[in-house]
């Protein structure tokens, strides 16, 4: 006998377990399958975010910063650290605590949303009257909606699997056991950057070969190049333009055989290999052509603006469909599926989704960059302020970057802010809302900001916007 359910979402990660919760409070008998298991076989929701990405990638980021600090930085504040060690088997407990507790705190909130959890692998059966049939294991499910939520995975190289002990995926570079002399990582982009910095700090020799001839081509360029420095001054080696070849394993760890920027033949010996070329959309196993539902030719599930699938009633949010592979923007759109779900106009802002790499320093952004306002030719006016002026930022020691903001020439609304130095990552939240409430340059440079704050420099560029800052 088949257990019907209004919403089934297939995936608990942050599209799926946020979609579940929101259709949930709307008044629907809800169902989440998810199939991710902890190192004892048990549920671990929270998908990817939670098990293996931005999560523990946080707490070691932290971890690893603290180190770094009490290793090269306390000193300029008069602190003496004297015998500093380095307990990496605590450190990475620590970080596996972290992600029980959000673990169990979506478990918890499913319980108070009663919102039903079963755990395994969900396939589509048929098409049936009234909806879908799912299997989960000896379980039969029917659906009236369906809103898949299957996230992504790390992408291999070709020719070149993961075994997460040599050659390691996001998964493995978590939970490296001790500290790699000689660190390889393939791709400069966001896991590059973040997991290089965090080996980096606690010892390694970090490598990063990425093929591309220039460093964050999404980034503003001018945000990129003062990031690019303070990495090249931590020590963190950025090749870029190679073009990797062959990978071999030995006993001692992996060789990669590349091609430099000026086309000379190299060879990078290194103890692990992090490969972070990019993430492919999930579907396995999901059995999507017993029902006939679409996907591209990335393997992303096909969806319009509204994460409608070719199919009725079949929604898909998150890493499986286009967009950015981000945690807020796959919640956003489980929160705007089921509201539609439910008749309402849920609706995802995709200009003022924001983007943040969490390195020191971090890097933060919204809207457009300078060089996209230039290609579609549009008269914009830029403002910046640097950290260096800022006095909180003084008063931490931290006065690396800036921040920097675009405002149209004419209305004098602002388009995009990017921001590269302490705090980046919370400094942008109120440049998201600016945008999202459609407000001007003049607008954020008319606000009271705490004094002293690093928030005082978002004022003090949308004041420079208007070339008229007050400590620069
Ligand atoms: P996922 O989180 O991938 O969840 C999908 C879930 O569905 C998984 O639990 C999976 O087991 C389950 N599943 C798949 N198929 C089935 C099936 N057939 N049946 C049952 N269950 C199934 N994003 C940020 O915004 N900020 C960050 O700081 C950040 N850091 C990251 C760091 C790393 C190292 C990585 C790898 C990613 C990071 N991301 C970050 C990206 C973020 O993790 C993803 O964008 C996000 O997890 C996508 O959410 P999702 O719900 O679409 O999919
Ligand atoms: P990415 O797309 O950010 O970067 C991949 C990099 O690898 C690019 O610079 C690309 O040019 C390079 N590359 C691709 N193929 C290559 C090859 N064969 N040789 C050399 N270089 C090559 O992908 P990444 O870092 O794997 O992360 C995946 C996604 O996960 C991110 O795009 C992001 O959506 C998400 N993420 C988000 C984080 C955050 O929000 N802080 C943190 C980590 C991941």
């Amino acid at each position: 006998m088949s257990k019907q359910f209004d919403v089934i979402v297939i995936g608990g990660g942050p599209g799926g377990y946020i979609a579940a919760i929101r259709a949930a409070q709307l008044g629907f008998n809800v169902a989440c399958v998810d199939e991710w298991k902890n190192a004892k076989g048990g549920p671990a929701l929270g998908g990817t975010c939670t098990n293996v990405g931005c999560i523990p990638s946080k707490a070691l980021l932290q971890s690893s910063e603290h180190y770094d600090q009490a290793g090269h930085h306390f000193a300029d504040h008069g602190i003496e650290v004297k015998g500093l060690g380095l307990d990496l088997a605590k450190m990475v407990a620590r970080k596996d605590t972290v992600v029980k507790q959000n673990n169990d705190g979506i478990q918890y909130l499913f319980k108070k949303n009663k919102v039903t959890f079963f755990h395994g692998r969900g396939s589509f059966v048929a098409a049936v009257d009234g909806g879908y049939a799912i299997k989960v294991g000896e379980e039969s499910l029917v659906g009236k909606h369906i809103v898949i939520a299957t996230g992504s995975n790390a992408r291999p190289l070709p020719g070149t699997p993961f075994d997460e002990e040599t050659i390691l995926s996001n998964d493995g570079a978590l939970r490296i056991g001790a500290v790699p002399k000689k660190l390889g990582l393939i791709g400069s982009g966001v896991i590059g950057l973040e997991m290089g910095s965090v080996w980096r700090r606690l010892g390694s020799e970090v490598t990063i070969l990425e093929g591309l001839p220039t460093f964050l081509g999404a980034v503003d360029e001018q945000i990129a190049k003062e990031a690019k420095k303070a990495f090249d001054k931590q020590g963190l080696k950025i090749n870029l333009g190679v073009k990797v070849g062959e990978i071999k394993k030995s006993k001692k760890g992996v060789s990669i055989a590349y091609t430099d920027a000026k086309g000379e033949a190299q060879t990078l010996d290194v103890d692990k290999l992090i490969v972070s070329i990019g993430r492919v959309p999930n579907t396995i196993g999901l059995d999507v052509d017993t029902i006939g539902l679409l996907l591209d030719d990335r393997g992303a599930i096909i969806v319009d603006g509204d994460c409608k699938t070719n199919l009725a009633n079949i929604w898909a949010i998150g890493d499986v469909v286009r967009g950015p592979m981000l945690a807020h923007k796959a919640e956003e759109e489980g929160v705007a599926v089921a509201e539609r779900i439910a008749g309402q106009h849920g609706h995802v802002n995709f200009n003022t989704v924001p983007w943040v790499i969490y390195t020191n320093p971090e890097i933060a952004w919204v809207g457009q960059t300078e060089q996209q306002l230039k290609a579609a030719g549009k008269a914009y006016k830029a403002g910046t302020f640097p950290f260096l002026a800022n006095g909180r930022a003084r008063a931490l020691g931290d006065t690396t970057g800036m921040v920097k903001m675009l405002a149209d020439a004419v209305t004098d609304e602002i388009l995009g802010v990017h921001i590269v130095g302490p705090q980046a990552s919370e400094l942008i939240a109120e440049c998201v809302m600016a945008m999202e409430f459609r407000a001007s340059a003049e607008d954020i440079a008319r606000i009271c900001h705490a004094h002293p704050s690093l928030s005082e420099s978002t004022k003090e560029a949308a004041l420079a916007v208007d070339k008229r800052t007050l400590n620069f």
